[in-house]
């Protein structure tokens, strides 16, 4: 059964997020939509919490949150107990993430990085295994900070 990403953005992520979406499930993935769906300006924060908390959930593998800089974006879904989401402006930093951090939500700056990097990013995130090892050890007591 494909891996389910959940995704969103707000009003400054919008083309990016639909590119991003794109190339998710041209990787096979399943990918559900959160919106925003119209160029209104809306408040990041609670796309990155809707996002945050079904991937603590479990409801889906992946998150990915779009926003002008992704910082906002990274900031607040990584207030949700269970999200290591990772900002990253490059493949390299998408495979680290994935490789010795295990992240589980990708977050992208519209007005940082174009669609041609950005969907880069998402497929090298997509396409990285955790390494496991020590790297679960650092991840562990990562969890272990939020308790
Ligand atoms: C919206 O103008 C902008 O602040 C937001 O998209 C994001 O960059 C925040 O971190």
């Amino acid at each position: 059964m494909a891996e389910r990403i959940v995704a969103a953005s707000d009003h400054a992520g919008l083309a990016l997020r639909a590119e991003a979406v794109k190339a998710a499930q041209a990787r096979g993935f399943l990918v559900e939509d959160l919106g925003p769906f119209s160029a209104e300006s809306v408040d990041y924060p609670e796309f990155a919490r809707l996002v945050g908390e079904r991937v603590a959930r479990g409801e889906a593998r992946f998150g990915l949150l779009v926003c002008g800089t992704g910082i906002g974006m990274s900031i607040a879904a990584n207030k949700v107990p269970g999200v290591r989401a990772a900002l990253c402006t490059s493949e390299f930093e998408a495979r680290m993430s994935r490789a010795h951090n295990d992240a589980n939500v990708l977050c992208l700056g519209q007005r940082v990085v174009g669609a041609g990097l950005g969907t880069a990013i998402v497929a090298a995130f997509l396409a990285e295994p955790f390494e496991g090892g020590r790297h679960a050890r650092r991840v562990d007591l990562i969890k272990a900070l939020e308790k």
